[in-house]
């Protein structure tokens, strides 16, 4: 048994309440006893609590990552001393990645569980024809929309990511911890009084720049998107182009969800010794092959951090790869965020179970009772007690009448 991958198991499970007091419901029913779950997820403790979850309830378990570099070595081996088949390493070649995404396939799941697309992807490439799927972050819906509106998926999808209990508080608090959590790591350097740039002004967005004012910093926004460029000016931040700002950051984070935010011609004009950081699902939004191509070295000067000096003698350091920072370097998302994420998971998994003859090819959003019972879990594990409509305010309500 790995000892270290057991004791984070635990210590997750310790702080994951909501997620436990779903558990001991969905083991007693035994409410997914026979069903395959195919899962890409950060392989990780939190992941790993999700999957036993399911594995308790009755279901047959296989999980790979969904990123190359965001496995926890340790908690993947304690999984599979679990009796749950992990296919996931630290530092996966693409050729590994996708095999162990087929591995899980090839064990026919009924169900899949997926972050950022990849893994139903596949599926529909290999002809595949589950009875549904669960995903968890905001890339993969971009990418399940933009199959649905093609006429291209065979199988209904439940967003996780677009629950309540998912987005206002993984994308926004989660990252927003996690984040640092990486930069810290990777860097060791100050926040406080330095121009701190955060690429795309979403719920991930949002959160690094709260978090990056907290700290002291100088925060600027850069955004394409004029509602939400207004949102950030009134929260207290500077928008501007990214060309504009590169000039000045010490650091540009990137959480968009897009590709190429920073390019060639941001790196021509970057302040030297900028850090560079990606926290968006994917590493194309800090563009690699151009920071190569207009490097004249590249060298490791701290455990995934490189720099690259370009052609006039300028440093920019880049941390891991472009990739997830968040996952790469940190430990992911706050125990307590993830227990709320995964409620929001388990219980959509359930729904598809019980729900999936009546479903369409479609992306479809988690009932709001889910969303509500997530909610009020939490309260509950946060000891926290709400007021309660008396009748007379119930009527108020639903009345047209004028107040008196
Ligand atoms: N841990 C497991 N999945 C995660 C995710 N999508 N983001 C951050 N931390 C995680």
């Amino acid at each position: 048994m790995n000892e270290d991958g057991l004791k984070k198991l635990k210590w997750a499970r310790t702080h994951m309440k909501v997620l436990s007091s779903i558990a001991i419901e969905m083991k007693e029913n035994r409410s997914l006893e026979g069903i395959r779950i195919g899962m890409a997820l950060h392989t990780e403790a939190k992941t790993g609590i999700l999957a036993l979850t399911l594995q308790e309830a009755g279901a047959e378990v296989r999980l790979a990552s969904c990123n190359p570099l965001s496995t926890d070595d340790d908690v993947s081996e304690a999984l599979n001393d679990l009796g749950l088949r992990t296919f996931a390493r630290k530092g996966e070649t693409n050729e590994e990645y996708y095999s162990n995404l087929k591995s899980v396939l090839a064990h026919s799941p009924h169900v899949l569980v997926d972050d950022g697309c990849d893994l139903i992807k596949l599926a529909h490439e290999k002809g595949m024809r589950v009875w549904g799927a669960s995903e968890e972050t905001t890339t993969g819906i971009v990418r399940l929309r933009a199959m649905e509106r093609d006429g291209v998926l065979e199988f209904p999808v439940m967003s996780a990511n677009d629950a309540m209990m998912k987005h206002l508080f993984d994308n926004r608090y989660g990252t927003g911890q996690s984040t640092f959590d990486g930069i810290f790591t990777a860097t060791n350097l100050l926040i406080a009084g330095k121009k701190f740039v955060v690429g795309g002004y979403g719920w991930c967005g949002r959160g690094i720049a709260m978090r990056a004012k907290g700290l002291g910093a100088e925060v600027i926004i850069t955004e394409v998107d004029p509602i939400r460029a207004v949102e950030a000016r009134l929260d207290g931040f500077q928008v501007m182009p990214m060309m504009d700002a590169a000039k000045q950051a010490d650091f540009i984070v990137t959480a968009a969800g897009n590709r190429d935010l920073v390019t060639a011609g941001h790196l021509r004009v970057m302040k030297d010794g900028c850090v560079l950081a990606n926290s968006g699902h994917f590493n194309n939004e800090i563009n690699i092959d151009d920071l190569e191509r207009l490097s004249k070295t590249k060298k490791s000067v701290r455990r995934m951090v490189e720099s690259y000096t370009l052609e006039d003698g300028r440093t920019v350091y880049l941390i891991a790869d472009g990739r997830l920072v968040n996952l790469a370097v940190g430990q992911g998302h706050p125990v307590e965020i993830m227990d709320m994420s995964f409620a929001i998971q388990a219980l959509g998994v359930e729904y598809l179970v019980r729900n999936h003859e009546k479903m369409g090819k479609k992306v479809y959003r988690v009932p709001a009772e889910i969303d509500e019972r997530v909610a009020r879990l939490k309260l509950d594990a946060m000891g926290i007690k709400l007021d309660t409509l008396t009748p007379i305010q119930r009527d108020y309500l639903n009345s047209w009448e004028e107040g008196t």
